[in-house]
């Protein structure tokens, strides 16, 4: 039975480790621990979400995936009622509120022996700013398409040491990467020429002229209109 996983799920599950204990929060139809169990990357999953529906729905696919011996369910906002055993804590597919209100609430994944895989769906930029503020590294961050859609994925530690992010590097940090890094450098700057052309905003216009100032290559910045 042919698992139905987004490509942008599937991009997550490229950052977990094999031998990996993961905690997926906000798991909904739980297909991103399914995956990674049946490909024998992960070895355990707790799955939680806050709402029952969605978390009902995982537990069924694991019964029909015959994983639920490897699976553990959990009702909770955030991270805050699973066990802290795991090593790659994901988080998808959720608004930079969400996650930054998730962190918030669970200080004890400010610990080393911590990745976090954040897959944000918007404002993403403020999210990088809350992890930067917050003693967080972004050390990968991919870029990739998903029908009409540019996301990225990024790779967390907890590193107070790491150097901060500008303003400029936390639209477009230097750590970006993948087949489509250069059309979402395209894509955010575009973005931010039409917000600073109705908004009179002179932090994203001084960010802006920084990220411009950046080389693109010739032809990215017409591709805008395709987003
Ligand atoms: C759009 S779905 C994404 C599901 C899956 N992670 C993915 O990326 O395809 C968002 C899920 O997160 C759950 N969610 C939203 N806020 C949450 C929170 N504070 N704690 C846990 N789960 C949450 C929702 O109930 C929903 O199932």
């Amino acid at each position: 039975m042919k698992l139905p996983i987004s490509d942008r799920l599937l991009a997550c599950a490229r950052f977990v480790r094999p031998g990996d204990r993961i905690a997926d929060v906000g798991c909904d139809h739980g297909y991103l621990s399914i995956h990674l169990l049946q490909e024998g990357i992960a070895v355990s999953a707790i799955c939680s979400d806050v709402r029952q529906q969605p978390l009902q729905s995982a537990v069924r696919n694991a019964e029909k995936y015959g994983l639920s011996s490897k699976m553990e369910f959990y009702l909770s906002d955030g991270a805050q009622n699973i066990p802290r055993d795991f090593d790659t804590l994901v988080c998808a597919g959720m608004g930079a509120d969400t996650m930054v209100s998730i962190l918030e609430a669970a200080p004890w994944l400010k610990d080393s022996r911590y990745r976090l895989i954040l897959q944000c769906q918007s404002k993403t930029p403020m999210l990088r700013k809350y992890l930067s503020d917050n003693g967080y590294a972004i050390t990968k961050e991919l870029v990739l398409r998903d029908g009409r859609f540019l996301y990225t994925v990024m790779e967390v530690i907890f590193d107070p040491n790491a150097p901060r992010l500008t303003p400029a590097g936390c639209y477009l940090p230097e750590v970006l990467q993948g087949d489509e890094a250069d059309a979402y450098r395209a894509w955010v700057i575009g973005g931010l020429k039409i917000t600073t052309a109705h908004q009179n905003d002179p932090e994203k216009e001084k960010i802006l002229q920084e990220l411009e100032a950046l080389a693109l290559p010739l032809g990215e910045l017409a591709k805008i209109s395709d987003f």
